[in-house]
């Protein structure tokens, strides 16, 4: 048997002329649940996770998995074994881990907007942190918890202004962003929080953008976080520990993000030389720890040869694979049987209404209609940001383990969309 490895994808490689996910053949999961298809594999997001342990060894770290990226209960759970916590931001992310198996006081709340109603019902459960991002919603939640007789353990988001060099709509820690409290307001804000009866000042929080490839924005991210806190604990506020967010970008077209061990080694360095090495630290991580352990599988329906351009008009759509469309977004698109027929160049798109239901500009591909085709680097921030236009149910999704295949959510069928509705 042949096999031939895909570069930046531990997860995949071909055997002879099939794509394999670990050792399940993919063609095999396409025509058995059908496509379009989510398929991920547990050992390429265990890989993902060591990664980061294999950076933080021997240090006080909580990493709590941004779920936002993929919260399919199947997936929380492969963190919860793993002794992670959660960083959600919103009640419906909170009940997910909950009915994953994950314990309350391992999650983190973030988000600009959290409101009255999550608060309470993540005070009810006992959440380790609320990341607050503004004095706002500080007093708003210093209220629900004296209502309570609680005090919620806090951090504040701080806003570092550093300029993550990644997509504008992913930036969020620069001045002119929505979130987190700018630097210079940082300490009052602190002040305030210490003297509201229902906070518990517990650490300080920053996240300044998502598929990040450089190392630089993260070394001033961490000095500015960490000349904050020596300016906070000077007006007698303790920070127990120190979050730094999400955000290390992956691998999709031949990106080269700094290695999460290699990147945490140098942070921790800093730490070290300023004397913080020994606090406790969090990170939120997502897209690094789930983006390359997943793909979408789609077959060609039909190919339509133009003056200008070729189609190919696939059966996932800008519904299954919202990125390209939203941020221009590139994803590698691979047949699961490779052909020795000489490849053409399509414009690989989806059955959507729209033109910008487009999942590839420009790919050489050697299809037929009937093909089956894999959209790389699809397990962060598709299947989480999917929707129902074009009434299209959602794809199933498959996780996959060694030999074995789970399906860890079904196919979306009519009645579940039509449930909520009723005719006047
Ligand atoms: N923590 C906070 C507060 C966040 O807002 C985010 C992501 C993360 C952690 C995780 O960041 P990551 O490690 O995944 O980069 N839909 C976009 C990405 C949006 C990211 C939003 N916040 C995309 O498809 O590229």
């Amino acid at each position: 048997m042949m096999t031939q490895d895909l570069p930046g994808q531990p997860h995949l490689a071909y055997r002879d002329q099939d794509l394999f996910s670990e050792d399940v053949n993919l063609h095999e999961l396409a025509r058995q649940h059908g496509t379009p298809l989510f398929v991920y594999s547990k050992a390429a997001m265990l890989a993902a996770l060591d990664a980061y342990q294999r950076g933080f060894a021997g240090r006080k770290v909580q990493i709590c998995y941004a779920m936002k990226a993929n919260p399919a209960l199947g997936v929380i759970q492969v963190f919860v074994q793993a002794g992670c916590g959660f960083d959600i931001v919103s009640g419906g992310e909170m009940q997910r881990v909950l009915a994953a198996g994950g314990r309350a006081d391992k999650i983190i709340f973030s988000g600009v907007g959290k409101t009255r109603a999550e608060m309470k019902q993540a005070l009810d459960v006992g959440i380790a942190c609320f990341n607050v991002e503004s004095e706002e919603e500080l007093e708003v939640l210093s209220e629900v918890a004296v209502q309570m007789g609680l005090r919620a353990p806090v951090s504040i988001r701080v806003n570092p202004n550093v300029d993550p060099k990644t997509h504008p709509y992913i930036s969020t820690g620069l001045k002119d962003s929505k979130f987190g409290v700018a630097h210079e307001r940082v300490l009052r804000t602190y002040q305030r929080a210490a003297a509201l009866p229902g906070i518990s000042v517990k650490g300080i929080d920053c996240h300044i953008g998502s598929q990040i490839t450089q190392e630089a924005p993260y070394l001033d991210a961490v000095e500015r976080m960490l000349d904050l806190v020596q300016a906070i604990e000077a007006a007698g506020i303790p920070i127990a520990h120190i979050d730094f967010g999400g955000g290390l970008g992956i691998n999709y077209k031949g990106d080269t993000p700094p290695p999460a061990d290699q990147l945490w080694q140098k942070l921790l360095a800093i730490l070290d030389a300023r004397g913080f090495g020994e606090r406790q630290l969090m990170i939120e991580p997502g897209r690094s720890l789930v983006g390359n352990a997943g793909v979408c599988l789609t077959e060609v329906l039909y190919l339509k040869p133009g003056e200008q351009k070729n189609f190919c008009i696939v059966d996932a759509a800008m519904n299954d694979l919202p990125r390209p469309a939203m941020y221009q977004a590139y994803h590698q698109i691979v047949p699961l049987q490779t052909r020795t027929q000489a490849p053409e160049i399509w414009e690989v798109v989806g059955p959507i209404c729209e033109s910008g239901d487009w999942i590839g500009h420009d790919r050489a591909l050697a299809v037929k209609s009937g093909d089956l085709l894999a959209v790389l680097s699809a397990g962060a921030y598709c299947m989480s940001m999917a929707s129902n236009y074009n009434s299209r149910g959602r794809a199933p999704e498959v996780l996959v383990d060694g030999s074995q295949s789970h399906l860890i959510r079904r196919r979306e069928a009519i009645e579940d969309q039509i449930r909520n509705e009723s005719l006047p």
